[in-house]
């Protein structure tokens, strides 16, 4: 889906990119003269690094000032367990909290002040339907998820004011990754009010 002529190139930032749907967005950013950063823990990245390590995420920060970042898509994530709460380790909580909600909130925090200062900056959350419906056997999934939607709430006119632009996609089941990464850059575009979509 190519066609959107930019003035200048951007740089993102998309992290979990190496497979599913951050593969999918990685793709279609840049084929529409976006700068990808990828990040992922294996595979076909530019930054290597596991988002429950303060190291990885100081080393996205770090990264992000460099190059400029002008939008950060907080895509990595793990997905829904489907277990009964009785069944959840507490292992697994930790993760699914630390990947789903604790470092995007991280990594907004670290990349803001540089966004405040240069006037402007995007954050694109990944969230799920869950994070607004009620499930079954999706607690841990579903809190963190309704955690980032809390967070992304509270902190968007705040931000908004400062220039920052925080968007949310609260996805429904993916089966087609590739039809939901163009559908979010679709929305994201003409939410930038980019001509030729
Ligand atoms: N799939 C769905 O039906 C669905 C529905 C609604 C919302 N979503 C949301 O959409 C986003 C993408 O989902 P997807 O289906 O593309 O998932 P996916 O195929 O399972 O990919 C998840 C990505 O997150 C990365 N990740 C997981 N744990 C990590 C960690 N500790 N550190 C760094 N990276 C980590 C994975 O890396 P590895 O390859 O190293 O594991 C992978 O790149 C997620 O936020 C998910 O919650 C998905």
């Amino acid at each position: 889906m190519k066609g959107i002529k930019l003035e200048k190139i951007k740089t993102i930032l998309i992290t979990g990119a190496n497979r599913g749907l951050g593969s999918e967005l990685a793709k279609i950013f840049s084929e529409n003269n976006y700068e990808v950063i990828k990040h992922g823990r294996k595979g076909d990245v530019n930054i290597l690094g596991d988002l429950r390590d303060a190291n990885s995420i100081n080393n996205l920060i770090e990264i992000s000032k460099k190059r400029n970042l002008e939008i950060l898509i907080n895509n990595a994530g793990i997905l829904c367990p489907f277990l009964p709460l009785e069944e959840i380790t507490t292992k697994q909580i930790e993760e699914i909290l630390e990947v789903n909600l604790i470092a995007p909130i991280k990594l907004i925090k670290g990349i803001y002040p540089f966004f405040i200062e240069r006037g402007y900056g995007t954050i694109i959350n990944i969230n799920s339907d869950l994070a607004l419906r009620k499930g079954f056997q999706r607690s841990i999934y579903s809190a963190s998820k309704g955690g980032l939607r809390g967070f992304s709430l509270g902190l968007k006119k705040e931000a908004k004011e400062k220039g920052i632009e925080i968007i949310d996609f609260y996805l429904k089941k993916i089966l087609n990754p590739k039809k939901v990464a163009e559908n979010i850059y679709k929305r994201y575009a003409q939410k930038r009010k980019l001509k030729n979509v």
